[in-house]
């Protein structure tokens, strides 16, 4: 079963706790949050104190994503707010083994994330001790842009890299994913699909969420 991650930057912020019980009814797997610090990326969201106040809401697991540089210096903070994910940049780390096994040692998963443009060889040391990889299918910084197609077949490449792995990481997909789309990610090879805009652009999450899961679940 594909795990569905709506990411709430695409939600109503001046509900989003409602908005995070509201995907949880309808079938979501985990909570994807997205951090952006202005500096990695073009664009500023959330911060670990808003992060706590939501981890009342809901069980389901926080995958937090972090689009900020250095992010050593914060993964204390995300994993006290809640974090059961944190993943971060291969771009934005310059000691990224110290970094993943920081966020382990808090008893946090550890996740790598690449942009479209940064080569899967960029990972192929630390995805030994990782516990995700997620490839993003935009470039990041804001919900609702276009799948970039190439993407499938990094994904492809990204499946068969971690599965010659004795542990294998979960792979995660994040950017663009639609209900047109979500089966040939699923196909390609990923584990995990975030959806902001697909998920939080319609009324009816249930159904969305539903075909979404459909749609992944066919491959
Ligand atoms: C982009 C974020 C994504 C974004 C996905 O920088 O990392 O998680 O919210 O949104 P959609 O699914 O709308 O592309
Ligand atoms: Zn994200």
């Amino acid at each position: 079963m594909k795990i569905i991650a709506p990411s709430i930057l695409s939600a109503d912020g001046s509900k989003l706790g409602e908005e995070i019980i509201a995907v949880e009814k309808a079938g979501a797997d985990w909570i994807h949050i997205d951090v952006m610090d202005g500096n990695f990326v073009p664009n500023i969201t959330i911060g670990p104190a808003l992060i706590s106040s939501l981890r009342k809401v809901t069980k389901l697991p926080f995958d937090v994503h972090l689009m900020i540089e250095n992010p050593e210096r914060y993964i204390e903070s995300f994993s006290k707010a809640g974090a059961d994910i944190i993943t971060v940049h291969v771009e934005a780390s310059n000691h990224l083994h110290r970094t993943v096994e920081l966020i382990k040692s808090l008893g946090v998963q550890a996740g790598v994330s690449l942009n479209p443009a940064t080569s899967l060889e960029q990972v192929e040391e630390i995805i030994h001790y990782i516990d995700l990889l997620l490839i993003m299918s935009v470039n990041p910084g804001f919900g609702g842009q276009q799948f970039i197609g190439t993407s499938l077949v990094k994904i492809a490449r990204a499946k068969k890299m971690l599965e010659a792995l004795p542990r294998k990481p979960l792979l995660e997909v994040d950017g663009g994913a639609n209900l047109k789309n979500i089966g040939n990610i699923a196909e390609a090879g990923a584990d995990v699909i975030v959806a902001g805009a697909a998920v939080f652009g319609t009324d009816d999450y249930q159904k969305t969420i539903a075909s979404l899961k459909q749609a992944a679940n066919r491959s």
